[in-house]
């Protein structure tokens, strides 16, 4: 397999808990890999070592086999790493438009001008539009994200989380709240994303959801890596049964 990203023994303890285990992983360059697990599996905690929100007690994270583990999370993002966030992270003061040229800036492709935003020039412009063209949100442009409806809040995350053009996407619980038709229209997103060369690492509980998605899943449970395989086999599989029918918690 050809590996964009490669996690060898990652570790975290908070006190008494093990939030992430050991956990050894690989992500095909290309792919659109699936995460799931039980609520407190630890997935949104393996998102933060992965991306540097958090560090890690032992384990390497290896993007293109470069090392991300010794960088701080804005450098991680700069290499081609993002990620969206389980709750809103939007700028609620900033329009949609202004939220993805924040996140330029803050990835270090635009200019920062003091607190004053003089406006979209150029490549950022470009950038821009084109991200609000692809999400279906040129109309909400100058929209705060108050204003958003969930489905158009949810894409604008996503879009935001592209300005910076990665090369891997992670996604932590982008279907929270959604019926299966909005579901199913981010899903057109990202596969037309993954048509366009993004490799993306979803991370839900919905199981029917990530089964008819994703191509290859991994299982947590209690901070261990419990499973992996094509969704047949994890469907398949003894102990995934018994950890989502409730036989074993
Ligand atoms: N900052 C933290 N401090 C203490 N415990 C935490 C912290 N973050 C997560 N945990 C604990 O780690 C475990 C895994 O949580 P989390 O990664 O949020 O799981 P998931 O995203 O799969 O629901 C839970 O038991 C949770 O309470
Ligand atoms: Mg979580």
């Amino acid at each position: 397999m050809d590996a964009i990203l490669q996690i060898e023994n990652l570790s975290k303890r908070f006190g008494g808990v093990e939030a992430v285990k050991a956990v050894s992983f690989d992500v095909p360059r290309g792919g659109l890999v699936g995460l799931i697990g039980p609520n407190g599996a630890g997935k949104t905690t393996f998102v933060n070592l992965v991306t540097k929100h958090d560090s890690p007690d032992t384990g390497t994270v290896m993007l293109d086999a470069k090392p991300m583990h010794n960088l701080p999370s804005f450098k991680v993002a700069r290499a081609g790493l993002a990620r969206t966030y389980q709750k809103n992270r939007l700028f609620f003061e900033e329009s949609v438009a202004e939220n993805l040229r924040t996140a330029m800036i803050w990835g270090g492709a635009a200019k920062h001008e003091g607190l004053r935003y003089p406006g979209l020039q150029g490549r950022e412009e470009e950038r821009t539009k084109e991200l609000l063209d692809f999400f279906a949100l040129t109309p909400q442009r100058d929209s705060l994200p108050s204003g958003l409806s969930h489905l158009h809040r949810r894409r604008a995350e996503v879009a935001q989380a592209l300005a910076l053009a990665p090369k891997l996407l992670m996604l932590d619980e982008p279907f929270a709240g959604f019926s299966r038709d909005e579901a199913f229209d981010l899903i057109e997103h990202l596969r037309a994303c993954q048509k366009g060369g993004l490799t993306m690492l979803l991370i839900d509980h919905n199981m029917e959801v990530m089964m008819e998605v994703c191509e290859y899943l991994y299982v947590m449970h209690h901070g261990a890596l419990l499973a992996a395989g094509t969704p047949n086999e994890v469907r398949a599989n003894q102990d995934v049964i018994n950890v989502y029918l409730g036989a074993e918690t």
